[in-house]
């Protein structure tokens, strides 16, 4: 298939690239590089010995989007292009809505024109806003998200439903990742945060590098077995494969599916600290904070239907996660800028 790929030079965007090329597909991208560098798309190329189509290319340009359609025969498009800050989201929600929901109907128009029906639209465990049982699995009720990004996925989820019911010949996978973290074994692609990581695992690694000073645990008065927040860390190589999988399932199973990403494991900030301690023998200076406003406690997903349905799982571990987000930062200091 030829796949193109929006937003295809970003963290998750880039690893699937590596999973699609690997697995003889061709790829697309399209990225205006807001908030990534066109040196993750050389070095998936000469990860893969392959080639990608790039175009530096803003989704919201229709006619320019339109061109690479008309120039590329789209068998189906991943769909990862959009802002994700959480914390400039509830600062700057119009750009939110602007570029993200935008972002999407263009995409989907131009899609139209072009009859290009198989997309794949990346979401986040983030709709569920705060469950009321863990794990989550897909039938959990979502009635808002906590902040202005998380909307921005809701409201996309539910134009995609809303376009599927009224073309029954569109075939659309809804992802909704976790907790996205590691890095291509190689180290030669992977996380770079444009300023102040907001994650953990990021925040995590430009500590051990000297970027910063120490990490701050935000809470450890949750109701949780060591008092600190409990996530799903899933490694960016297997939530890559995730969408390969998500491919596949269309071609079986036409119209809309859903599938939460996650290993159906949680483990807590401490846990986190703990294992990149152990696993890179490196000491990650930290102090107890406050609770950062808007997390939830637990957040953990059930891989069932994944497992059923798309016949895939998440299959590296955290010692790996540690490991590969170490490798990359450790070789790539100032992530892609000191490329
Ligand atoms: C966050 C976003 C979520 C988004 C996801 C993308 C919030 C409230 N949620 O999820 O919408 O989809 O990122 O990956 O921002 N932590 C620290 N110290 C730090 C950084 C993080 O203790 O310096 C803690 C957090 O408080 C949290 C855990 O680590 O308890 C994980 O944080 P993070 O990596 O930001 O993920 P989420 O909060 O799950």
């Amino acid at each position: 298939m030829k796949v193109l790929l929006t937003g295809g030079a970003g963290y998750i965007g880039s690893h699937t690239a590596v999973e699609l090329l690997n697995g003889g597909h061709e790829v697309v991208v399209v990225d205006n590089l807001s908030n990534s560098s066109v040196t993750a798309i050389h070095r998936v190329e000469r990860l893969t010995n392959k080639t990608i189509q790039f175009y530096e290319q803003d989704i919201l340009d229709r006619p320019g989007l339109n061109e690479v359609f008309d120039k590329e025969n789209i068998d189906a498009v991943i769909h990862f292009a959009g802002l994700k800050a959480v914390g400039d989201s509830v600062s700057d929600p119009l750009s939110y809505y602007h570029v993200n929901i935008n972002g999407a109907i263009s995409l989907c128009q131009v899609m139209s024109s072009f009859h290009v029906k198989n997309l794949v639209f990346s979401s986040s465990a983030t709709v569920y806003g705060e469950p009321t049982k863990v794990p989550i699995d897909e039938t959990s009720e979502i009635t808002d998200a906590a902040n202005p990004y998380g909307r921005t996925k809701l409201m996309i989820e539910r134009i995609l439903e809303d376009l599927c019911h009224s073309d029954p010949s569109l075939n659309i996978a809804r992802l909704r990742y976790f907790n996205p973290a590691g890095a291509h074994e190689s180290g030669e692609i992977g996380e770079d945060p444009s300023g102040v990581p907001n994650n953990l695992l990021p925040y995590v690694t430009q500590v051990a590098v000297g970027r910063r000073e120490k990490l701050t645990v935000n809470g450890d008065d949750y109701p949780t077995p060591d008092g600190t927040c409990v996530r799903d860390y899933i490694h960016v190589v297997d939530l890559a494969k995730g969408h390969l999988a998500a491919l596949n399932r269309l071609q079986q199973k036409p119209g809309l599916v859903t599938y939460n990403l996650g290993t159906g494991k949680g483990l807590s900030v401490m846990e986190i600290i703990n294992a990149f301690e152990s696993v890179n023998q490196i000491k990650i200076p930290y102090v107890l904070g406050p609770r950062r406003a808007g997390d939830i406690p637990t957040s953990y997903t059930n891989p069932d239907k994944a497992i059923a349905e798309l016949n895939w799982q998440a299959e590296k571990t955290i010692d790996e996660i540690c490991r590969d987000a170490w490798r990359w930062q450790e070789k790539n200091p100032e992530g892609y800028r000191g490329a």
